[in-house]
């Protein structure tokens, strides 16, 4: 395996690459690895004969009271964890290799950004949307692997890979979660050891809503209802939004159905946590 920080060197490295035939499977991430992130990296190494990932903590998109500074950071065991699920290279950018002074060209997004975590985080999806463009054409991936955690993200650059005829398959995988339920996230190590307790509420949440759909309930007042009970019943819980909304067009619904998306935004602490499911597929 080897460790790449230089723009340029990435993208010669991987055009020799492909010269001579190889496939290029892609796992973005910013890093603080953990099994819902290894999840991506062993089905990218079947997909690949050359398995990138890229680990960058990438500063556009996070708003200015948000969590940059202290978002964690583990270089040295990301790279034992990318060893053992078979990476070949590791692209560690620095924030000025990817933003050179006079860097100024953003992405325009559409109606996909507006509503959940793109009306909590404003210009966060921009800030992803391109550093996801300049990854790609960074790595030149065949295929890239992405995680349904971040459901609208993954949505958003679906929609910008179509858009813009980006010559990547994107590849999107189930949520990973703790035994006890808690989806996997860089971000659940803030919690306390009584906020990781109260974190379940997340996903008791989601379970309390796909068994209340399993038996033909399809009010979205009553889901959600039942839904913000469980979460609010924790005390250092805060609800960011609580939302049942169409799975692919991200548009409200009058009533659940099986291709509706559950998505929930909960703050516990100051620590901000998000989940979803999809009602008619798998947990
Ligand atoms: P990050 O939060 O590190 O996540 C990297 C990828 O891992 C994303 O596709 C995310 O959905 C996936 N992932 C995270 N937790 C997961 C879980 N529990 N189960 C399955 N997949 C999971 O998302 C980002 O980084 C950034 O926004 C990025 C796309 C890299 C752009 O900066």
């Amino acid at each position: 395996m080897k460790l790449i920080q230089d723009v340029q060197e990435m993208q010669q490295t991987v055009l020799g690459l492909k010269r001579q035939g190889k496939r290029i499977a892609f796992v973005p991430t910013m890093g603080f690895l953990h099994e819902g992130h290894a999840s991506l990296l062993r089905e990218g190494r079947k997909r690949g004969d050359v398995l990138v990932l890229s680990i960058f903590v990438n500063p556009t998109q996070f708003g200015i009271n948000e969590d940059l500074d202290n978002y964690p950071r583990n270089l040295e065991g990301d790279c034992a964890l990318a060893e053992a699920c078979g990476v070949d290279l590791v692209f560690a950018p620095t924030a000025a290799g990817m933003y050179p002074p006079g860097f100024q060209t953003t992405v325009a997004l559409g109606p996909l950004t507006k509503p959940l975590c793109g009306a909590s985080r404003p210009g966060h999806f921009n800030g992803v949307a391109v550093v996801v463009t300049k990854l790609f054409n960074i790595v030149q991936p065949d295929c890239a692997l992405f995680g349904n955690k971040d459901f609208q993200q993954l949505a958003i650059i679906r929609q910008m890979t179509i858009d813009l005829n980006l010559p990547v398959e994107i590849i999107g995988m189930q949520i990973v979660r703790e035994p006890d339920g808690l989806a996997m996230s860089s971000r659940n190590s803030y919690l306390t050891p009584e906020q990781r307790q109260q974190s379940l509420c997340l996903s008791k949440a989601i379970q309390k809503v796909r068994e209340l759909f399993n038996n033909g309930e399809i009010s979205v007042d009553r889901l959600l209802g039942e839904a913000r009970m469980i979460i609010t019943a924790v005390p250092e819980s805060s609800i960011d939004y609580l939302e049942l909304r169409h799975s692919t067009t991200l548009q409200p619904v009058e009533t659940a159905a099986a291709d509706t998306l559950f998505a929930l935004a909960v703050k516990i602490g100051s620590t901000r946590l998000i989940d979803n499911t999809v009602l008619g597929g798998d947990l």
